[in-house]
């Protein structure tokens, strides 16, 4: 995702870290701690301005969620939109975040207080995924969801593939036995490379579209803002759902 450097943007991050997860790792071990219930985590990778996963979220809220995003300045605009989702304030016209009861934090105020309600069930943080989600232990994901990725399209790019046999062998660990991926593409290419990628792996393939938007799942489905573009534009969207098979 392209984004104009922001301005303040480390600053506008510190305001809302009570949001932001430093340390992913210890959050895998510590869902209860963090989240302040039992419930089972679920993954985005690469959640962009996060519309997905503040609709997911809301729509199957008996789940933890973590947004992983490796642009710092696109994690911090996720993180704003969420937490004026959540009626948790907005930014501040003269810069900082002020709550809708009229305090204002300024930049370097440190992070605005929120209570483990206000949080919700959803955190963010930045880096990359790929990096992030090799040191979860096993067991510890229900889903994971990946939204229109980059397509690696030159040759000799393939490993780079988030849904590459390596990377569903690293996702198969950290997925409890049944977990799910859930992958929305534009691209054809990508999607059969994908499709071929799950039948070498450990998951079976429990759904498959090509066109989504005219399917029956369309009407549960969580519109991403690449998905809005691409549509708009005209392009199917091609959508799997792949079930983690351990035994
Ligand atoms: C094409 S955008 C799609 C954004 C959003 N998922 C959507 O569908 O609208 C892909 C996003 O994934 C992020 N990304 C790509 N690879 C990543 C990785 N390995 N870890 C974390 N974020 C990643 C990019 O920075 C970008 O914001």
């Amino acid at each position: 995702m392209r984004m104009k450097k922001k301005r303040h943007g480390s600053e506008r991050l510190e305001l809302l870290s009570a949001l932001v997860c430093a340390d992913p790792v210890y959050l895998s071990k510590n869902v209860e701690g963090i989240y302040g219930n039992k419930n089972p985590l679920r993954i985005e990778i690469g959640c962009g301005k996060g519309d997905f996963i503040r609709g997911k979220s809301k729509q199957e809220p008996n789940y933890n969620y973590l947004a992983i995003e490796k642009i710092a300045d696109v994690c911090t605009v996720a993180t704003e939109k969420y937490a004026i989702s959540r009626g948790l304030g907005e930014l501040s016209l003269n810069g900082g975040w002020k709550k809708y009861d009229g305090t204002v934090y300024h930049y370097g105020d440190g992070a605005v207080d929120f209570t483990e309600d206000e949080k919700g069930n959803v955190r963010f943080a930045i880096g990359d995924a790929a990096q992030i989600l090799k040191e979860f232990p096993e067991d510890s994901v229900d889903a994971i969801y990946i939204n229109f990725c980059d397509p690696w399209s030159k040759k000799g790019y393939a490993k780079r593939r988030l849904t590459y046999i390596a990377f569903l062998e690293m996702y198969s660990d950290i997925l409890v036995d049944g977990g799910k991926i859930f992958f929305k593409t534009d691209n054809k290419d990508l999607f059969d490379f994908s499709l071929e990628q799950i039948e070498k792996s450990k998951f079976i393939l429990e759904y498959k579209t090509y066109d989504l938007h005219t399917s029956e799942m369309n009407d549960s489905n969580i519109e991403t803002e690449y998905e809005r573009n691409f549509s708009e534009k005209g392009f199917e969207i091609n959508m799997l759902i792949a079930k983690n098979i351990k035994k």
